[in-house]
């Protein structure tokens, strides 16, 4: 990611998942954070970082900004769009923010003179129900309280499952393969480097649907049914190639 970064031409924009990464659920750390921004600055580059899941990976609003925080700390110029989909569950209202920091005034007045110039002639106005459903809950104290804590609810039981899934995994499975990967990745999905042939074989033995690439939604999955899911990763991985 870094020679690739590093190779791109100056100024070029890089576009970042500011947490929970979709589709591998692996994040850099905070220090491989402070690398890549390292790189973005000396190149010139613009960070534009797509944000789908914040407070949904670790529970936190602030914690799944840190990456973006980050960045505008060193004062650098940022483009962040986030999507309320997942944190809000307001999947079917299309709502979402696009926030542009800039480094001056004038700066953000052409930012804005260009993003009307590309959303008039596209969807002139966007649909305003889900914005107004948004504006209520983060514009009122107990209900953003209470989002919050529905959310590090949501989070911790993606957790839960992620633990029970390893657990089942490591307890199943007599190979001696290292299957901790699944406990370092956040977020609703896990990539379990199952290739396509196994990922068939999870659909079509075990009637288990996931993305062709390997990667299956742990927000889909309750803790019933990880021991079963742990018997069809097992099965497909060691008996199929
Ligand atoms: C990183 C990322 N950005 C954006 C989206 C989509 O957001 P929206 O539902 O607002 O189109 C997703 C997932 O659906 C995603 O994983």
């Amino acid at each position: 990611m870094i020679a690739d970064i590093k190779a791109a031409p100056g100024g070029s924009f890089i576009l970042l998942h500011g947490c929970a990464h979709n589709p591998t659920g692996i994040d850099p750390t905070p220090e491989q954070w402070g690398v890549i921004a390292d790189v973005i600055q000396e190149k010139n580059h613009i960070p534009f970082f797509d944000i789908a899941y914040q407070g949904f990976a670790s529970g936190s609003l602030d914690t799944d900004a840190a990456s973006v925080r980050m960045f505008v700390a060193r004062g650098m110029e940022v483009i962040a769009a986030q999507s309320y989909s997942k944190n809000l569950g307001l999947y079917a209202e299309r709502i979402g923010a696009i926030n542009v920091v800039c480094s001056s005034p004038e700066a953000a007045a052409r930012v804005k003179s260009q993003l009307k110039r590309i959303a008039r002639p596209m969807y002139s106005n966007p649909p305003v129900h889900g914005a107004r459903i948004v504006a209520n809950i983060v514009g009122d104290s107990a209900l953003f309280k209470e989002w919050n804590a529905e959310m590090e609810m949501m989070a911790g039981r993606i957790k839960n499952v992620r633990h029970k899934l390893f657990d089942s995994l490591s307890s199943k499975d007599k190979s001696g393969k290292d299957w901790s990967f699944v406990l370092k990745q956040i977020g609703m999905f896990s990539f379990t480097g199952l290739n396509k042939a196994q990922c068939d074989n999870m659909t079509n033995k075990w009637h288990v649907y996931m993305t062709k690439d390997g990667r299956i939604s742990l927000a889909g999955l309750s803790l019933a049914k990880c021991e079963y899911l742990a018997d069809a990763i097992i099965d497909s991985y060691h008996n199929v190639s």
